[in-house]
């Protein structure tokens, strides 16, 4: 971007068929006159023609048939409009069973995205999913533009609400930059005039919104980075390396390396269109020649010396699956990395991110549209920074070599490390932990690594949940005693005792068991992350709970253990009398008797303490530990 060049903003829409999408950029291209008068002339008639009332300026865009009748052929995913004072790409994802791909596909060089809300649905589950997608693959901007406010009588109240819905959900997701904006882009109010019809609305209008975004400062211009696109030679004497900068300045005489050789030479000159330059910056394609005779070669990156991206031929990334057939760990693709191409396999699914709760889910294999974490091995390494930091050379697609499909597109996170590596509480990309306000997250002093290295087993967290009476509490005792004499740092948390002090304030209500077992959860995780083997022994009735609590660990680090026994044999053991105070009515609340205990569905054991003594299920655990290396045999 020169001085004195108008910018250009990239931007993308999104929102089902039903919102108006296609209207609102109908309008935006008739309004900033980037239609010509034929192609306007043309849905003025299809519109008579229908019966509407208004130019539907949505045959603009996917009127399809209208298109074929009237031979009106506009590119349907990119349009572009300039106005005095911007130029803008509109990156259209259509379709509603394909969104997740379209976004991420059209989504990751934008600067701001546009989520259209039909005033009169309200918030679906899919605007939700999109702003999702807006945090995950950080696109700077966010607007949500409120449609058809025309539909209902331009009500103050109902933009209020959608906003206050909205804004509750978006505080969980790493969205730095979102605006509100109540329109009707079939009437044209509050898109590029002021609308009359709500004067309770003080803010901008769509397109100054548009206009004033501040992008300058979204990018990396720190960072250099010059992937190499080809080498160019004219004569002998030349020898130039043409690509674009992705990232960062340069200028001529600065001190560069060339990646992977590790070769140190200076630029020697800096050539573009507009001949030779003193300085360059993203995102410029330029030539470059280097002062030393140095062999670099397509899928190179020269970097400055002092700055080097990071160098791996394993990662963590998480991915947008993308095809339908899908795609199971183990697997092997093409990486397409900056310039280069790299053969990838995926070594391991960490977790499937259910876009709906935000929760983490353990899977097998993920599916068209499925988004998650994985764990990417390469024949050979790439040099890449976490996308958090530069977009550029942290996104990667993978591409089915037997089809030649881009079967996913891909954000990296960082290098792989291997389990014992986690970083704890560290969000991910996406989803915002929560936290007091201002506060700022410090690294553990002594991190679980080094803790790991000098005890003899591993972390983990033991989950034991069941009726009260099933026997739970006895099982784990049993084996903390038996793990702390083989020399394992142990540490108990119990139902019963942590309701004397730090839950003491908690009774049994649904709302007040979830909230013990967070505070439990979270205190299991203090532990872990010291290094110590948690045994944690909750009723913990409710699903949701305990997935919380398994969210909370790396995994296999979480082990569930649903101690299993009727409730009438649990009442007959009735060890504290509770069951048979229940059952007269002096307890309400009572699991088992007058509140639920929903079963777990995937626990990773179930000791049915029926069949089973307690020193049975001790052997059992142990087993697993050894089986999961947790602890040595
Ligand atoms: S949880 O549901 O929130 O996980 P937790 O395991 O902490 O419960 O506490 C259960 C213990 O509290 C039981 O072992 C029992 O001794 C005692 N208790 C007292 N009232 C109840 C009740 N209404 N339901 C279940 N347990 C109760």
């Amino acid at each position: 971007m020169q001085t004195g060049e108008k910018s250009l903003l990239r931007f993308v829409t999104t929102g089902s068929v039903d919102d108006g999408k296609s209207t609102l950029i109908g309008r935006l291209l008739y309004e900033t006159r980037s239609i010509y008068d034929d192609q306007y002339a043309a849905i003025e008639k299809t519109s008579r023609k229908k019966g509407f009332k208004e130019v539907e300026l949505a045959y603009l865009l996917d009127g399809l048939a209208a298109e074929r009748e009237q031979g009106i052929t506009i590119d349907v995913a990119y349009r572009y409009f300039e106005t005095a004072k911007r130029k803008f790409i509109i990156t259209d994802s259509p379709g509603h069973v394909q969104y997740t791909k379209n976004m991420v596909t059209g989504a990751s060089k934008a600067d701001c995205a546009v989520i259209l809300i039909d005033a009169r649905n309200g918030v679906l589950t899919q605007s939700k999913r999109h702003g999702f997608l807006v945090s995950l693959l950080q696109i700077p901007h966010l607007i949500v533009a409120v449609n058809k406010m025309d539909l209902v009588d331009y009500a103050q109240d109902i933009f209020s609400r959608i906003v206050e819905e909205y804004e509750n959900f978006s505080q969980k997701l790493d969205i730095h930059d979102i605006v509100f904006i109540p329109v009707s882009a079939l009437k044209g109010d509050n898109i590029i005039t002021k609308s009359k019809k709500m004067p309770w609305y003080d803010g901008t209008t769509f397109l100054h919104c548009l206009e004033n975004l501040n992008i300058s400062a979204d990018r990396n211009l720190v960072d250099f980075r010059f992937p190499v696109q080809y080498v160019v030679r004219t004569d002998t004497n030349f020898r130039g390396f043409a690509g674009k900068i992705v990232s960062g300045t340069i200028s001529p005489s600065e001190e560069v390396v060339a990646l992977p050789s590790g070769k140190i030479t200076s630029i020697k000159s800096i050539t573009s269109y507009d001949g030779e330059l003193t300085e360059a910056f993203a995102p410029q394609s330029v030539v470059l020649t280097l002062n030393d005779e140095i062999d670099v070669s397509r899928g190179d990156m020269i970097v400055r010396k002092k700055n080097l991206p990071l160098i791996e031929n394993s990662l963590v990334a998480i991915i947008c699956w993308m095809d339908e057939e899908p795609m199971t760990a183990g697997a092997s693709y093409i990486m397409k990395h900056t310039t280069r191409s790299v053969r990838a396999s995926i070594k391991n699914i960490v977790y499937k991110i259910d876009v709906n709760t935000l929760h983490r889910q353990q899977v097998d294999m993920f599916s068209l549209n499925d988004i998650g974490r994985v764990e990417i091995t390469l024949a050979a390494p790439v040099f890449f920074d976490p996308y958090k930091i530069n977009h550029a050379t942290g996104r990667f697609i993978l591409i089915d070599p037997q089809t030649n499909k881009t079967v996913a597109a891909g954000m990296i996170r960082d290098a792989a490390r291997h389990v014992e590596d986690y970083v704890p509480s560290e969000p991910d990309e996406g989803i915002k932990h929560k936290k007091s306000p201002h506060t700022i997250w410090r690294d553990f002093n002594i991190g679980l690594r080094d803790r790991e290295k000098q005890n003899t087993h591993k972390a983990c967290v033991l989950w034991f949940t069941g009726f009260s009476g099933a026997g739970k509490s006895t099982i784990a005792m049993a084996l903390e005693r038996r793990l702390f004499d083989r020399g394992c740092r142990t540490a108990l948390l119990d139902g019963d005792i942590i309701r004397h002090g730090l839950c003491s304030d908690l009774a049994f209500s649904p709302t007040d068991r979830k909230e013990n077992i967070r505070r439990a959860g979270e205190t299991a995780k203090l532990f872990f992350e010291h290094g110590h083997i948690v045994f944690c022994t909750f009723i913990s009735p409710f699903k949701e709970d305990r997935d919380f609590v398994r969210n909370l660990f790396p995994s296999g680090r979480f082990v569930e253990i649903y101690v299993q026994c009727r409730i009438d044999e649990c009442k007959k053991r009735d060890p504290n009398g509770l069951y048979k105070k229940a059952l007269s009515g002096s307890i309400k609340d009572f699991t088992g008797i007058n509140s639920p205990y929903e079963t777990p569905d995937n626990p990773e054991m179930i000791l049915d303490t029926q069949s089973m003594t307690p020193e049975k299920c001790v052997d059992l655990i142990e087993d697993f530990l050894i089986s999961k290396t947790v602890i040595p045999r």
